[in-house]
């Protein structure tokens, strides 16, 4: 059945997809988060994962921490990347996978799309796919991924359970989360709950 979608969802996304639309495309702006290349090296992650990406691999990464921190990821499995922005991640999946193995990275923004099915076809990963979709419903069949990871993104979805029950829908039985995302322990007052720029970043 597909999810019921009310008129501020729309709003929402069409708001977050201007938003990364413009991290796609002009990455050399100055944004109210951090992006690209320093935030990668914010977050930690190894210099090993990064060697060899060329600079439209990471110039519009914007995520939060580092999913592959959380767990390994074993050649020949398939991974799933919720909300795969410009494929950062994906392109370091890929590698792990290796060409017996599967990436799919999902997102809802064509810009994003664009860049990250580029930047796959140029370092020649051809296991590494895009899908447009959302995150509250993949584009992914039932029982079909080892591995679901997300980096920043389940934090702008205003519904998490569906995004959740979707997770656990597309995982195999025995399939790993390695998730990247923000947790707030304080009740979020409802002025913010309505701020939509609050919502974008
Ligand atoms: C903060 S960026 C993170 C991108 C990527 N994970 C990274 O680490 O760079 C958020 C991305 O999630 C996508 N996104 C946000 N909400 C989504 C949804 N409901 N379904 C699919 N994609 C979504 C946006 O289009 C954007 O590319």
């Amino acid at each position: 059945m597909a999810t019921q979608i009310a008129p501020e969802v729309d709003i929402l996304r069409r708001e977050i997809q201007e938003k990364y639309t413009e991290v796609a495309s002009s990455p050399e702006l100055t944004f109210h988060f951090h992006h690209g290349l320093p935030l990668a090296k914010i977050l930690e992650y190894p210099e090993d994962l990064l060697a060899g990406l060329p600079p439209e691999a990471v110039e519009s990464f914007a995520g939060v921490g580092n999913p592959f921190s959380v767990g390994e990821i074993a050649p020949g499995e398939t991974v799933l990347d919720i909300g795969s922005g410009c494929g950062f991640d994906c392109m370091i999946a890929g590698r792990f996978v290796g060409p017996t193995g599967k990436v799919i990275g999902v997102d809802m923004t064509d810009a994003m799309l664009e860049r990250s099915r580029k930047t796959a076809k140029s370092l020649g990963l051809a296991q590494v796919e895009f899908k447009k979709g959302f995150a509250e419903e993949l584009p992914v069949p039932d029982n079909s991924v080892d591995v679901v990871i997300s980096n920043g993104v389940i934090n702008l979805t205003p519904d998490k359970y569906a995004v959740f029950k979707e997770v656990f829908r597309v995982l195999k039985p025995g399939g790993r989360l390695h998730l990247a995302d923000i947790v707030v322990y304080k009740q979020v007052p409802d002025e913010a709950k309505e701020d939509v720029d609050l919502w974008t970043a």
